[in-house]
């Protein structure tokens, strides 16, 4: 299962420590190479020749060592494995990956490694209150927004005697994450998805604007998704109230012309573009510098605002093209004109007046229609569902181009 698979295990110093022999052999057992980085500390619980004697491989532990050939051992450790296990990760090592400080060979590494290239998991091992305090729950919080995947630790009785979370999770549990992450579809690595979302909002004067209804939860679930098989993605999006997702990069916008640049700006790095943002047709001509005081009926003059999806139509080159048609009316109708319009490769049709279906909810029930002319009704399914099968479909027409 984890033939040809090579894994960087990191040991921090803590009394979990001697479960990561136990790791290294399952590891070895299932095929992979396993390479070992220990910090000083971990020196201290478990000794370098049972985990070299575990994996047939040199340990590293030092920065400086002439005899470890390299100068640039940090570097080469970085690139050679498939995924990065740090097993036990202490609180002082959280800090320290989550501030950027590289002081020794495994924090070092740990900067090193491109998050967009190989997973990193780590598997948090310490005392209840010391996991519980603010500064450690804003480290994690902040490496998982950063891509880092969490092996939680459970609940037990733990090495001072303590009984609450903090129990780094066992060998076997961890084996499974491993293997999980491996396993993942990676069927979008090398590609770069380009993902619009959220709702634009068009400023009328310093307190007021027009907007729309749209979450953006339909654009993250699918820059999430993108992102889980394998892309570089990037997330343009209008003002919501939803985090990024973890490991994307992400371009905060407000108007609509806005959106326009920054689109242009980037789609040429793209090879898919999902236009799922629910951009406004429509912005006042005037923008008024002051507040407008009310006295008695106003008018205000709308102009429209470019149409970002037709223009990529017409530049797209061989670049794979999604929008989204949200409608309350003749669905099919509407979106195959749309689709025939603006040059697209897929249309995503939203019919708005359908249970279940459209802004703000966790579910969609969309239709997906072909250029070809074929339809695809889908059933009800979660936005996070609808984004991995979207992107499944767009994935094996590419094939064909
Ligand atoms: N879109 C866009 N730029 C605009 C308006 C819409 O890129 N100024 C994109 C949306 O991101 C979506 C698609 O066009 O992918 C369809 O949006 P929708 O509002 O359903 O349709 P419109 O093309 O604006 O047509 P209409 O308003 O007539 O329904």
């Amino acid at each position: 299962m984890l033939k040809d698979k090579t894994i960087l295990l990191g040991i921090t110093g803590g009394i979990a420590a001697y479960k990561s022999a136990e790791l290294a052999r399952l590891l070895i057992k299932e095929g992979a190479a396993v390479q070992v980085v220990m910090t000083a500390n971990a020196e201290a619980f478990i000794t370098p020749l049972t985990m070299r004697t575990l994996t047939g491989r040199p340990v590293y532990s030092s920065l400086f060592n002439p005899s470890y050939g390299s100068a640039t051992v940090h570097i080469d450790l970085a690139r050679e494995p498939d995924m990065v296990v740090v097993a036990p990760a202490t609180a002082n090592f959280l800090g320290k990956i989550a501030s950027g400080i590289a002081d020794d060979l495994l924090s070092t590494v740990l900067l090193a490694v491109d998050l967009q290239v190989r997973p990193v998991i780590l598997a948090p091992s310490m005392n209840t209150a010391m996991f519980h305090n603010p500064a450690v729950r804003d480290n994690i919080k902040l490496l998982r927004q950063r891509g880092y995947i969490f092996a939680d630790p459970l609940a037990g009785v733990l090495a001072c005697g303590d009984v609450g979370e903090g129990r780094m999770v066992e060998p076997g549990q961890l084996l499974l994450l491993i293997k999980d992450k491996l396993s993942a579809r990676a069927d979008y690595s090398g590609l770069t998805v380009l993902v619009t979302a959220g709702p634009t909002r068009e400023p009328l004067d310093p307190v007021r604007f027009f907007s729309n209804h749209s979450s953006g939860r339909m654009g993250y679930a699918l820059a999430r998704a993108a992102r889980e098989r394998g892309a570089r993605v990037l997330l343009i999006s209008g003002p919501t109230a939803l985090e990024p997702p973890p490991g994307v990069d992400f371009y905060p916008v407000e108007s609509a012309r806005e959106m326009y640049a920054l689109v242009m700006d980037k789609f040429s790095l793209a090879d898919v573009i999902i236009k799922t943002a629910a951009v406004a047709d429509y912005r006042p001509e005037e923008t008024y510098a002051q507040k407008i005081k009310k006295s008695g009926d106003l008018s205000i003059r709308l102009v429209r605002n470019p149409d970002i999806l037709q223009e990529l139509g017409s530049r797209k080159g061989t670049r794979f093209l999604v929008g989204f048609a949200a409608e309350t009316e003749n669905l099919q109708d509407n979106a195959h004109k749309k689709l025939a319009a603006k040059n697209l490769d897929l249309i995503v049709a939203n019919d708005l007046t359908r249970e279940g279906a459209g802004f703000a909810q966790e579910t969609n029930k969309v239709s997906l229609l072909y250029r070809d002319g074929r339809v695809e009704e889908l059933p009800l399914m979660t936005k996070y569902e609808l984004a991995h099968l979207i992107l499944g479909r767009i994935r094996g027409l590419m094939v064909d181009i």
